[in-house]
């Protein structure tokens, strides 16, 4: 979905704000509303969050375009990273890859036809190192994995998402805040 923010979304914004001394320290957590919104941080919402904090879209673009958990475009409502870095390439990141390519029917740093995976494989190290081969999901880290355990995970969140009555948004980061 595109086009101007919603109310609702506005006013989180605004309440993101007015917690800072200074508006631009809102930057990062206002994208994150635009991202939660429109699935991938648009024209549009990066002109709303300009408006809103009283600064240059200029300046929002620069921070939007510099991070890269920021989706510049349509974004699968999942997204998957797997390590391939020393530990994981040891323990056979190269079959997780292959597999993934198989499974989900796009190469890395594809979507899956159904707009439910984005998935990459250029992640140098998820910090996992001591479970790899290691990927994460959501922002939910997942170690020692295998073929079959890579397709109970991916098969948990699609079961997930039948049932639920949304699709499932982003969740938190491991020991983290809720990326908004
Ligand atoms: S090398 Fe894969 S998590 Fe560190």
């Amino acid at each position: 979905m595109t086009g101007p923010l919603p109310h609702a979304a506005r006013a989180e914004i605004e309440r993101i704000r007015d917690r800072y001394p200074q508006p631009r320290s809102a930057i990062l957590p206002a994208l994150w509303v635009v991202q939660h919104e429109h699935g991938h941080v648009t024209p549009e919402g990066m002109e709303d969050v300009a408006n809103v904090l009283g600064l240059a879209r200029s300046d929002v673009e620069a921070v939007a375009t510099f991070y890269s958990m920021y989706f510049q475009k349509p974004h699968g409502r999942h997204e998957v990273l797997v390590c391939i870095n020393v530990s994981c390439a040891l323990r056979g990141a190269d079959d997780i890859v292959t597999h993934l390519e198989r499974s989900l029917g796009c190469p890395s740093g594809g979507t899956t036809e159904d707009g439910a995976f984005t998935w990459g494989s250029t992640v140098e190290c998820l910090g996992g190192c001591g479970g790899a081969p290691a990927m994460q999901v959501d922002h939910h880290f997942h170690e020692n994995l295998t073929p079959q355990r890579v397709d109970d995970i991916l098969g948990r969140i699609r079961e997930l998402e039948t049932t639920a009555e949304a699709p499932l948004k982003p969740q938190r980061r491991r020991g983290g805040k809720a990326p908004r």
